[in-house]
């Protein structure tokens, strides 16, 4: 039949599919989804954190972390030793004391606020590894700390700064707030002639040596806005 040399033959349809085909390579590892990101703190939550600086020392650590109120509290209990109240303020003022009778408090002032809930951005994702007992997708800030997340809730697990200091995230309370009566520091913390008290300005690269749990000692490694 003469129609047929118009007929559409199967043969002319494979270089097509094939081009299709090599199309759909090129573009696959675009339409792949990207490494996973850090999902962001939530705006308050409490937590207890189980640290060890690796040296030894072993605390345990309640964080409330609060940002609507730009306030952060790690209260620190030290193996069969000192508990320690360190009270940050988005302003960049922190009290740092004890509740016993030695009546102990500093001042310090930091030219940063507290960590935004999205400080984790930029982090470089390293991959997934099992961490305390849980799949977690890795993340690492260079030269500060490793992030590690579980896959399945998205909650944070643990993680590890580069003093060496390393956090085992214990309980983890969206929406948990700390009563505002316990956000105030003692009245010690006011008193002039309180000594021991003399304001110190954190300069963005010393490191205060024995408290390396708190969220402040770390956050001028990363850039910070309030
Ligand atoms: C604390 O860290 C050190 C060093 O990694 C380790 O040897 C020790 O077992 C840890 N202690 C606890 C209680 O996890
Ligand atoms: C920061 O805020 C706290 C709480 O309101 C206040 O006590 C402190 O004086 C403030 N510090 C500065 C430097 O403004």
């Amino acid at each position: 039949m003469a129609d047929n040399k118009f007929m559409i033959s199967p043969k002319p349809t494979i270089p097509l599919s094939l081009s299709l085909l090599s199309l759909s390579l090129f573009l696959l590892p675009l339409l792949a989804s990207p490494h996973p990101t850090p999902t962001p703190w939530p705006l308050q939550f409490h937590s207890i954190l189980f640290m060890n600086n690796t040296k030894g020392n072993l605390q345990v650590v309640d964080l409330w972390y609060d940002w609507p109120n730009r306030r952060n509290f790690n209260i620190i209990q030290n193996q069969l030793g000192k508990k320690l109240y360190d009270l940050e303020w988005g302003n960049g003022t922190s009290y740092y004391y004890t509740l016993d009778e030695n009546k102990e408090c500093k001042t310090r002032l930091f030219p940063v606020g507290i960590l935004r809930p999205n400080w984790l951005d930029g982090a470089n994702y390293v991959g997934e590894v099992y961490r305390d007992g849980f799949l977690c997708n890795v993340w690492e800030k260079v030269d500060f700390i490793t992030y590690y997340e579980d896959v399945a809730t998205k909650r944070p697990v643990s993680w590890a700064f580069y003093t060496g200091m390393v956090a085992h995230v214990m309980t983890f309370e969206v929406g948990k707030v700390l009563d505002d009566p316990n956000w105030q520091a003692p009245v010690y913390c006011f008193e002039d002639t309180n000594h021991q008290n003399k304001p110190i300005l954190e300069s963005t690269v010393a490191f205060p040596t024995d408290h390396r749990s708190l969220m402040r000692d770390v956050a001028p490694g990363i850039p910070m806005v309030i």
